[in-house]
């Protein structure tokens, strides 16, 4: 179905009483404006050509569908959501990336719908994100007028160390109780910021988003050891927010010391398709000449593509270079 896996939730963070091991699938869709630019990118589709200041139009929309097979015991808000059958890992297997033909057909609920839109209104980031949940009981068309809009995001709020003070995020307060509200999760985003059931509570739309670039910065994409008990270390919290939630504009790089062949505008959709496909060059999964943005980006230096018998297996290539979620 066209499915990537996506980061596996912890314990607490789809419900109040949702347990670790749930899997989370996800496809993502650019309008007109926004596929144009993957249309020139992959005009060559095994040597993709990123410029090195990438920029989407203005009026670029992507949405993204989530599923989940998380039990609707735990998830009760999911009980009678759309269901979607497609071949994934085994059950249990929440954030392992098993070889695909241990996949199996199994039945995932829709969980979270993502949307971005390129927005020059929103003077600080040039971007607009916001996520709705499927909440059930169904009514009307049992899809989109189940659809409960949950945050809205244009920008980081940076400095802000405290979860009274947001002003770039709008998180839907009906939702207390279902998709947040608990210890573990006390808000949908990190302090107070937008972000959706599936992501990290430590983090928010726009800063994972913003960390989009080729190649990925050593840090990553968001501070995944934060640790949420350490919410009264105002020393704790300012490292975090300093680092993390930045107003990064549209052409900006993130972490600017580090050099990188290409900012991606908020694309980590296309930050995963660069690493793919110079992956698959060192797994000698491509052949032919290197892709030029694996030698820019020095994720693979030699001027041929691997040879697929003299290629280092795949899981451990995988383990030697950055993860593509967290
Ligand atoms: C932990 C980091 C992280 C957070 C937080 C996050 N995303 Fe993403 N998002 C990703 C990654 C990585 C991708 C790339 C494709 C994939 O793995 O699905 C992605 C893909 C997308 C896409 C498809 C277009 C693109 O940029 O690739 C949209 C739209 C999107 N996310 C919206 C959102 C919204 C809205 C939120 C907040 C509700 C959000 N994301 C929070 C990591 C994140």
């Amino acid at each position: 179905m066209g499915l990537t896996k996506e980061r596996g939730p912890k314990a607490g963070d789809l419900s109040e009483t949702s347990a670790e091991g749930a899997q989370v699938w996800a496809v993502g869709f650019y309008n007109t404006s926004g596929a144009a630019v993957f249309g020139d990118i992959f005009s060559e589709p095994c040597n993709p050509s990123l410029p090195i200041n990438l920029k989407f139009p203005d009026d670029t929309a992507s949405i993204k569908f989530l599923f989940t097979d998380a039990s609707t015991d735990e998830v009760q808000y999911l009980k009678d959501a759309p269901v979607y059958g497609a071949l994934i890992d085994p059950p249990g297997s929440s954030s392992q990336s098993l070889p695909v033909n241990q996949r199996t057909k199994r039945t995932l609920r829709l969980l979270q719908v993502d949307i971005a839109v390129k927005d020059n209104r929103s003077f600080e980031t040039g971007w607009v994100f916001g996520t709705f949940v499927w909440r059930g009981p169904p009514k009307g068309d049992q899809l989109f007028d189940n659809l409960v809009p949950v945050s809205l995001q244009w920008g980081n709020d940076p400095g802000v160390y405290d979860d009274q003070s947001i002003k770039q995020s709008w998180v839907n307060a009906d939702l207390e109780g279902v998709t947040f509200g608990w210890t573990k999760r006390p808000s949908m985003g990190f302090m107070g910021r937008a972000n959706g059931p599936a992501d990290n509570v430590r983090s928010s739309c726009l800063s994972c988003h913003s960390a989009a670039r080729s190649p990925r910065a050593a840090i990553g994409l968001l501070g995944s050891s934060f640790n949420m008990e350490h919410l009264d270390d105002t020393q704790a919290v300012k490292r975090h927010v300093d680092t993390w939630f930045q107003n990064i504009k549209s052409g900006q790089l993130f972490q600017p010391t580090e050099p990188a062949a290409a900012t991606l505008d908020y694309s980590l959709q296309l930050e995963a398709a660069a690493f793919r496909v110079c992956s698959a060059c060192e797994a000698g999964d491509l052949t032919g000449p290197t892709p030029a943005i694996c030698r820019s980006t020095g994720f693979y230096n030699r001027p041929k593509c691997s040879s697929p018998d003299t290629a280092m297996p795949v899981k451990r290539l995988l383990q030697s270079m950055a993860p593509p979620r967290q």
